[in-house]
């Protein structure tokens, strides 16, 4: 077998899988691998969670899609329970199916209720490739041509001093009051894609604040960072902000192609009538039991507080592994959220060498997701993780980087 009839828009490595255990899938030849980027991020309770696959199996056994006029019993309990763990935004949302498509839907309505085009957005924030979306994606840089009107600004990191802050906030409210055609500003509460930044949350306030002052919605693309993943529910629960609207995807599909849109109860009240949208998969019972089976697996097991106690293990690993490794610098994260920078000296473009070490990872069974041109190396594992998993994956990541680096004679 081999990838000659897939459309060629991506390289594959050589394993091919078979099956998934938990944490970890297995290639042909049988060997485990284990899974520190959860899929794309999205296996969170882990592959073939019997308790969560039977669950999803019994709700969608009569019923996985209806005529998008018509509502389910099961879509109405999703709706219920999101509102419930969305805390103050006291959400309303929609079940449609990518990253991408709930992107669009939010910038679609944010430009139909402002009546303005106009989109802040992070110079390195990730949206997905769709039209829409590629447009505020890396600032737009891969849209040829932009769908609207584009302000990218650069994501401030947790490293910034007080003065570095406070001159950002002060450019952002410059640009909010001088463009008069902004609807929304759309960021990454945590930018992955963009390198592992972890904005602070004092800015995120500042800038909620500034976005009321300037009649902006501030939509948060919680894709990876939503629905558990750093150990609440929400990252703007963790940062204490409240958001206009709210991109979920990944997590809340446990691998399964669903992604809900949530919009603030006042956004809801402000805006009137929303412009009519149909889509063959909005609102499915399908995506609805994937919702609710997840919601009440996470709460049922104390999932969040699994995902904390392990985010605070997997840092310290991390942690361990800079303090081993010369070559593994600024470990950082939360939640099941973490990343660590590549340093090996005398290194300018890390692609070659990160391809090398994600083969090398997988010889010895971790799978790895880079970032950054391949200096950032991302860790978003499955909330049900053991210790031990991570301490030994990561003892091999620290193995592997430091016999790659020996290899170039450079380290
Ligand atoms: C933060 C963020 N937003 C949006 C997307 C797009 O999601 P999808 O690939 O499901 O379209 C991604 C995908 O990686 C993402 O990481």
């Amino acid at each position: 077998m081999d990838a000659n009839h897939l459309i060629p828009v991506i390289g594959f490595d050589d394993v091919v899988l078979t099956r998934g255990e938990g944490s970890a899938v297995f290639g042909q030849d049988g060997r485990r691998l284990v899974d520190l980027t959860s899929g794309q991020f999205c296996t969170v309770l882990g592959n073939g969670n019997a308790e969560v696959q039977d669950e999803i199996a019994r709700k969608t056994a009569s019923l996985v899609n209806t005529s998008t006029a018509l509502i389910s019993d099961e879509v109405l309990a999703a709706a219920e329970r999101l509102h419930r763990i969305s805390g103050e935004m006291r959400a309303s949302s929609i079940i449609l199916s990518t990253g991408a498509e709930v992107i669009e839907f939010c910038l679609r309505d944010a430009k139909f209720i402002k009546g303005k085009p106009g989109v802040i957005c992070f110079e390195n924030g990730y949206h997905g490739l769709t039209l829409g979306a590629q447009s505020v994606t890396m600032g737009g840089g891969y849209a040829v041509p932009r769908v609207s009107p584009v302000y990218p600004i650069p994501a401030p990191d947790r490293d910034w001093t007080s003065e570095q802050l406070d001159a950002s906030l002060a450019s952002l409210e410059l640009l909010m009051q001088t463009s008069g055609d902004i609807a929304a500003m759309l960021i990454e509460p945590i930018v992955s894609v963009g390198g592992m930044v972890f904005p602070p949350a004092s800015w995120l306030v500042a800038a909620r604040a500034l976005c009321d002052e300037y009649g902006i919605l501030l939509v948060l693309d919680e894709c990876q960072t939503g629905f558990g993943r750093t150990g609440d529910w929400f990252a703007y629960q963790k940062f204490g902000i409240v958001p206009d609207m709210v991109a979920l995807a990944k997590a809340i599909g446990l691998g399964y192609p669903v992604a809900v849109a949530m919009f603030r109860d006042t956004v809801i009240a402000q805006a009137g009538r929303l412009p009519a949208h149909y889509s063959s998969h909005q609102n499915d019972p399908f995506g609805a039991a994937v919702v609710n089976t997840a919601i009440d697996y996470i709460e049922r097991h104390d999932v969040l507080a699994n995902v904390k106690k392990m985010g605070t293990i997997f840092l310290e690993a991390l942690q361990e592994a800079a303090a081993s490794s010369p070559h593994l610098v600024n470990p950082r994260g939360t939640g099941l959220m973490l990343g660590i920078d590549l340093s090996i000296p005398g290194i300018a473009d890390y692609r070659p060498i990160y391809s090398t070490l994600v083969g090398r990872l997988l010889e010895r069974g971790v799978i790895i997701q880079g970032t950054s041109g391949g200096s950032v190396l991302r860790f978003l594992p499955d909330y049900l993780i053991s210790e031990d998993d991570i301490r030994e994956s990561l003892r091999k990541v620290a193995e592997v980087v430091d016999e790659t680096a020996a290899s170039l004679q450079v380290g």
